[in-house]
């Protein structure tokens, strides 16, 4: 990928977007070779559409409350899509299960985020689990998307440790801080052409396999590509 041709990104959302707006920071200070085509929600009111108006991104909303069938609305989501070209389609709290034949058509170029340190606490409402679970570390991951919910490739963790007196609201907040750093460091890999899913199924970083998740906080310098994430 060249300074010319930055990676065409569509990023799908529901609600408030604090990730597309690391990402549209991001983008903004330079560290990340992306060229932000469109935010697509499937809620009318979510914030993040007013984020990406801030930012001058084409912004579209496609109900799903107006479809008959999962089928039917991934097939207009992706009609929706495909005109912006797009070489990575990112998930960004986009709350919804993916058909097969949408996640299939985007394969090895859709990217989640996810708050839990996966494959532990798939769906909903990972942080309380994660308390209930007497877990002592939490987290965030970022996985190439396959039909499997919450269960594709693990590319890159954070991790957070549980403290004392926590609950719900103040574990999401510190996961949520952690990844507003690993998504733009994920994606700007993508971008630079570091990061692929290979045809096995794994994905690759620089031409190596990634077999265990990435931590931040243990890459190398050479992983990060920069000095800092
Ligand atoms: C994040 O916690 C993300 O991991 C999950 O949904 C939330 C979205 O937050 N998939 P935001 O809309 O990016 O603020």
């Amino acid at each position: 990928m060249t300074d010319a041709s930055p990676l065409r990104v569509v990023v799908l959302i529901s609600g408030s977007g604090s990730n597309l707006q690391a990402l549209i920071d991001s983008a903004r200070q330079g560290d990340l070779p992306i060229d932000l085509r469109a935010v697509i929600s499937n809620e009318p009111g979510a914030f993040g559409l007013e984020r990406a108006r801030r930012a001058g991104i084409d912004t579209r909303v496609l109900g799903h409350r107006d479809f008959a069938s999962r089928e039917a609305y991934d097939q207009a989501l992706a009609d929706l899509i495909d005109p912006y070209r797009p070489g990575l389609v990112v998930l960004a709290g986009f709350m919804r299960i993916l058909s097969p034949a949408f996640v299939s058509r985007f394969r090895g170029r859709m990217l989640n985020i996810h708050p839990s340190l996966l494959p532990k606490f798939r769906g909903l409402h990972t942080h309380q689990r994660a308390l209930e679970a007497r877990e002592t570390l939490h987290g965030a991951s970022v996985h190439f998307v396959t039909e499997e919910l919450d269960g594709g490739p693990l590319v890159l963790q954070a991790e957070v440790p549980i403290e004392p007196g926590d609950d719900a609201n103040r574990l999401a907040a510190r996961v949520l801080a952690q990844e507003h750093r690993i998504y733009p460091l994920a994606v700007r890999w993508f971008a630079q052409g570091r990061l692929r899913l290979g045809d096995d199924g794994k994905p690759r970083l620089d031409g190596q396999v990634v077999e265990q998740p990435l931590i931040l906080g243990r890459l190398t310098r050479d992983q990060l590509g920069c000095d800092r994430e």
